[in-house]
């Protein structure tokens, strides 16, 4: 499974792509306002860092508003998605931003019916998510778990992103349910990379070799 980095903090990348194991970025808009940054400034930055998809969302809400906008992000770097809401007016500018040829990111899916929608329009990824599931009582990796099947009968070039991930329980189920991708928090990769017998075993064997290195 792929992992993508959901952050707009270009520093979180750096050291996210020092370890080697992502291969792409989510922002919003919410993380992009963390930032307290110029949009269009972090994007190139991040397009700097990483090469890899970058998705940068849209925020209109008709389909010439979207396209116009997400033309203009187009021009910024060649590895960028326009990360487009799935309302009916997303769904034509996702069909004709594939014609055109720039990626898209359908983004707040909620149901698999979105994502069979975002799929048939073109959608180069769909973004289901977990977390704000989670949030309201209902089992957000159900949904994944649904998407992936549903995909599975057919030959769809469309790739699940696992969205709202918060934890990493989360990770490791949506990469046995067979999703292409999971976009994480920075905090997540470092979490999924630590083990308490990992750091015991490690104290022991150099505890151990204190005993021996100058023999
Ligand atoms: C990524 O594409 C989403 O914007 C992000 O994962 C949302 O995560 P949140 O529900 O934790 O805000």
């Amino acid at each position: 499974m792929k992992l993508f980095l959901d952050t707009a903090n270009v520093e979180e990348i750096r050291q996210a792509v020092e370890l080697g194991v992502i291969c792409g970025v989510t922002t919003n808009p919410t993380l992009i306002a963390r930032e307290g940054r110029n949009f269009k400034e972090v994007i190139t930055e991040i397009a700097g860092i990483i090469d890899g998809p970058i998705s940068a969302e849209v925020v209109s809400v008709t389909k010439e508003e979207m396209v116009k906008e997400a033309q203009e992000m187009a021009k910024i770097h060649k590895n960028i998605v326009v990360k487009i809401p799935l309302i009916p007016e997303g769904l034509k500018a996702i069909n004709e931003l594939s014609k055109r040829g720039i990626k898209t990111n359908a983004t707040l899916i909620f149901t698999v019916n979105q994502a069979i929608l975002a799929a048939n329009a073109g959608a180069t990824y769909v973004s289901p998510f977990i977390g704000r599931l989670d949030d309201i009582s209902h089992d957000g990796m159900d949904l994944i778990a649904d998407v992936c099947q549903a995909f599975a009968n057919y030959a769809y070039d469309t790739e699940i992103i696992a969205a709202s991930v918060r934890d990493p329980i989360h990770v490791a189920q949506a990469a046995k349910l067979g999703v292409d991708i999971a976009t994480v928090p920075y905090k997540l990769i470092l979490q999924m990379a630590k083990h308490p017998l990992t750091d015991l075993g490690l104290a022991a064997f150099l505890k151990d070799w204190e005993k021996v290195k100058d023999k």
